[in-house]
C-alpha cells in the first residue's frame, strides 16, 4: 500500500457497520462516495495497533472493503464484481491504448478549437463504431449528427470501397470541415452528405425505397429527436443491423432524480422504451458519454 491513506467506498463500508465503528478513531474525509482514512492515524480498535502491525481477524475484512480511486462499486449488491470508474488518470492510460488514425488525430486537434467540440465522439468511441462496422461487414451506413466528422471518418474509412455512409447534418459550416477531412482521408467517394434535417432525410430514403437496406446506423443528434430517429432508423436498417445511439448516460444525469430537465427527461424515457422494445436486443456501454448499442432482430 504505497499511499499513505485507506480509502473506502460507502457501500462497502456499511455493508460491514463494524468497520464503520473501526474507522471512527481515524480522520475521515469523503469525496464522491468514498471514506478515506489517514493510515498514520488509523487504530485498531481490537489490539490498539496501527494497520500494518494489526494482525486482528478484522485486518483481512478491513482490506476487502479498501478500494483505489477507480473502483466504484464492488459490494454483493453488484455481484461482488468490480466496477470501474474512468478517472482522467485512467482515461489517460485509455487514450494511450486506443488506436488513432493520425487523419483522425488532426481532426480532432482542429476541432478542439472550435465551438461545440465537446460533442465530438471520443477517439475510443469511435474506434469502437469504426469496429463494430468492420465486424458486421457492413456496407452501408447512416449517421444522423455529423458535426465537424469525426464519428463519419472512422467510419468511413473502414468501409470497403464501394462502401456508402450517408451523413446527415443541418449545419453547413461544420460540414465544409468535415467534407475537408473527407478529402483528406481519400474516403469523400464513400460519403453521401446531405445538409438538411435529418428527419427529413431520412423519410426521404424510406420515400426512395431504400427501407432494410442499411447495415449500421449512428444516431448524434437532437437528442430529444432520439425517439423519431430510431423509429425511421428501424425502418432503414436490415435485420441483423446495428443502430447506436450516443449521449444515453447525459453526463449521468439520467440516474439523477433530481434532474427533470426536458432533455434528460426525453433521454430518460428512450432508454427505458428501448430496454421494452422487442424489436431489438441492447447493449448499453459506459463509453464517452455511454452509447447503446441496439440489433434489430
Ligand atoms: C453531437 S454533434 C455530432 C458529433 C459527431 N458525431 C462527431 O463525432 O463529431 C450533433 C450534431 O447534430 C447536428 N444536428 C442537430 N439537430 C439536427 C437535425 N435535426 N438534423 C441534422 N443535424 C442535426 C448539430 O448541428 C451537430 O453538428
Amino acid at each position: 500500500m504505497a499511499s499513505s491513506s485507506l480509502v473506502f467506498h460507502y457501500s462497502s463500508v456499511f455493508a460491514h457497520q463494524h468497520i464503520a465503528c473501526m474507522l471512527s478513531p481515524a480522520r475521515v474525509s469523503s469525496t464522491y462516495g468514498t471514506v478515506k482514512v489517514s493510515l498514520e492515524e488509523w487504530r485498531c480498535r481490537s489490539c490498539c495497533f496501527h494497520f500494518r502491525a494489526c494482525s486482528c481477524k478484522w485486518k483481512r475484512l478491513v482490506r476487502s472493503c479498501l478500494t483505489n480511486e477507480f473502483v466504484v462499486a464492488n459490494d454483493v449488491k453488484y455481484g461482488n464484481k468490480q466496477v470501474v470508474s474512468v478517472t482522467p488518470h485512467l482515461y489517460d492510460y485509455i487514450l494511450k491504448h486506443v488506436p488513432e488514425p493520425e487523419i483522425l488525430r488532426q481532426l480532432r486537434e482542429e476541432t478542439a478549437s472550435m465551438r461545440g467540440s465537446q460533442m465530438q465522439v471520443s477517439p475510443d468511441q469511435g474506434q469502437l463504431l469504426a469496429m463494430l462496422v468492420q465486424i458486421l461487414g457492413a456496407e452501408r451506413c447512416i449517421e444522423v449528427g455529423v458535426y465537424t466528422g469525426y464519428s463519419s471518418l472512422a467510419i468511413a474509412l473502414v468501409l470497403p470501397d464501394s462502401g456508402c455512409l450517408v451523413a446527415c447534418e443541418r449545419d453547413a459550416k461544420s460540414l465544409e470541415v468535415a467534407k475537408k477531412y473527407y478529402e483528406l482521408g481519400g474516403v469523400s467517394h464513400k460519403v453521401d452528405v446531405k445538409l438538411g434535417l435529418a428527419a427529413d432525410v431520412l423519410e426521404s430514403l424510406i420515400i426512395n425505397g431504400e427501407a432494410s437496406s442499411y447495415d449500421f446506423a449512428f444516431i448524434d443528434a437532437e437528442k430529444r429527436m432520439n425517439q423519431k430517429y430510431f423509429e425511421l432508423l428501424l425502418q432503414l436498417v436490415r435485420v441483423g443491423g446495428l443502430i447506436v445511439i450516443d449521449n444515453v448516460l447525459w453526463h449521468g444525469k439520467v440516474a439523477d432524480p433530481m434532474v427533470d430537465d426536458p432533455q434528460t427527461v426525453s433521454i430518460r424515457n428512450f432508454n427505458r422504451q428501448l430496454l421494452e422494445d422487442k424489436r431489438v436486443i441492447i447493449s448499453m456501454v459506459p463509453i464517452g458519454d455511454g452509447m447503446t448499442i441496439c440489433r434489430k432482430i
